[in-house]
């Protein structure tokens, strides 16, 4: 082709000569460097600019014994300018060898930053696939606000959440949530362990060594964020949900089983959100429960959400599930948006109260509002410390605010609108965003369209007012 003819001259030669015989100015045809991250306002340094993933194929062999990973990722994307270089977000680990188009490329690392440069430039529009092999002992992150994510061992495995950038200590990749990508990801582990993720077991195998491996796929986009890996001693359980999901789930040893406790109503839960919030998003649903300890927090990675330790309540079965919708499907533009996120799932929780024999949603609202823990043991906590859709900083977002701050926005909203147009308001949004990305501006602007109200002043108040009204 005419361009890779002409990148053996200096690079100001070829600008001019190209400018003179095709009209174009140099840099749509020539390279040059990706963005090294794409200026979140909370993380400034996750992701990259210059290109989108389509799909990432991560080819990884664990031993739990000594913690060595050994993985292979091979990432398909599109250029969305001509790139001379660019910037994959990876944690620890040693690399051992990149191609771009199947040709050695040279990279170079500085603090989580792997950058590439291809042999030859990349022309926008081109869809390119860059192979990483590394290895090495994968560790965690510890996130702005104290908790721990990442790649987490655990007493006989390891367990990976990535919110919000965890997932750049297991594989390289364009760690931000507005590139969302399909996975295949396939663990080679010891006989004896199970290793779970996102999607559906396509299958399981045993390798020449007895080694069992798992060939785990995703095809609908899916936040990097939101991958995970569950290796251990676990027990599987599958199964269907009424309407026919397929479900798997897999639970530590101690921890109870899938099908006792809260976790018992997923497969009913499934089809209430259904009901609510409109299809379920995904191919396949269930739960990863990790031995208690490991990890502060549950995590709704996609598809098959993790606990830490078997789950207590079923409001915290419901946040989590709530999510494939409301942060899998429509997943934020930034990590401004958590609030889209988060006060979904908390409103979540009180929708199936209301709808089960508990309190109604509006109960809820007016016990955050007096802090009455009668009703929700929580109503006391500073859900109005700061507006949900503006968090003070990095270690904020995943604070009350963002969550209860967050569901009485919804709350205000169904009270100006009433519930008819409230729960169209919903389902329109979960649809019109499914398996996409969505800001908070595009939130609002669709709650106005979409109603007929003028909810500015919830907006200014709930949203980015400084205090909800006395
Ligand atoms: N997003 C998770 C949930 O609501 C919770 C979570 C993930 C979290 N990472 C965190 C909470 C870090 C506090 C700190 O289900
Ligand atoms: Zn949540």
């Amino acid at each position: 082709m005419e361009h890779r003819a002409l990148s053996r001259l200096a690079a100001p030669a070829v600008a001019a000569l190209l400018a003179l015989t095709t009209g174009c100015t140099g840099d749509t045809v020539q390279g040059r460097p990706g963005a090294s991250g794409l200026r979140d306002p909370y993380f400034p340094r996750a992701g990259n600019g210059g290109y989108q993933v389509d799909h990432y194929a991560l080819d990884l062999d664990y031993d739990p014994a000594d913690g060595q990973l050994h993985g292979t990722a091979v990432i398909t994307a599109r250029a969305e300018q001509g790139l001379s270089s660019f910037n994959l977000d990876f944690s620890g680990m040693n690399v051992e060898g990149v191609t771009v188009q199947g040709e050695g490329a040279r990279y170079n690392r500085t603090g989580n930053e792997l950058t590439v440069r291809p042999a030859e430039d990349l022309k926008k529009g081109e869809v390119f696939r860059t192979e990483i092999d590394y290895s090495g002992k994968p560790k965690p992150l510890e996130d702005p606000d104290g908790s721990k994510e990442g790649w987490i061992t655990t007493e006989d495995g390891a367990v990976a959440v990535g919110e919000p950038v965890g997932s750049m200590t297991w594989f390289p990749g364009n760690h931000h949530p507005s590139d969302k990508a399909s996975y295949d990801i396939t663990f080679t582990v010891p006989r004896g362990y199970e290793a779970v993720s996102n999607g559906e077991l396509r299958s399981r195998t045993e390798d020449a060594d007895g080694r069992t491996v798992f060939a785990w796929h995703s095809p609908e986009p899916m936040a990097s964020y939101l991958a995970t890996a569950a290796i251990g001693p676990y027990k599987v359980t599958t199964g269907r949900t009424p309407s026919g999901t397929g479900l798997y789930s897999a639970v530590a040893p101690g921890e109870g089983t899938a099908d006792t406790g809260p976790l018992a109503r997923l497969p009913e839960m499934v089809e209430w959100g259904s009901g609510r919030f409109g299809p379920y998003p995904f191919a396949t649903a269930g739960a990863i429960v990790v031995p208690a300890g490991t990890l502060g927090y549950a995590l709704e990675t996609q598809g098959r959400p993790v606990f830490p330790g078997a789950p207590a309540e079923e409001e915290l079965v419901v946040h989590e599930l709530a999510h494939q919708w409301f942060g899998d499907s429509v997943s934020p533009k930034s990590w401004k948006d958590m609030w889209l996120n988060e006060g979904f799932a908390t409103y979540a929780e009180w929708l199936w109260a209301e709808d089960h024999g508990g309190p109604t949603a509006q109960e809820y609202f007016e016990a955050f509002e007096a802090g009455d823990t009668d009703v929700d043991k929580d109503a006391d906590v500073a859900w109005d410390a700061f507006p949900p859709a503006s968090p003070p900083g990095a270690g904020d977002i995943s604070a009350d605010p963002v969550y209860y701050g967050g569901a009485m926005v919804l709350h205000r909203i169904r009270q100006e609108v009433g519930d008819e147009k409230f729960f169209a308001l919903v389902r329109g949004w979960a649809a019109d965003h499914r398996h996409g990305n969505a800001s908070t501006a595009d939130f609002t602007a669709y709650a106005g369209a979409s109603t007929g109200h003028d909810l500015k002043k919830v907006w200014d108040v709930w949203l980015y007012g400084k205090a909800r009204p006395k």
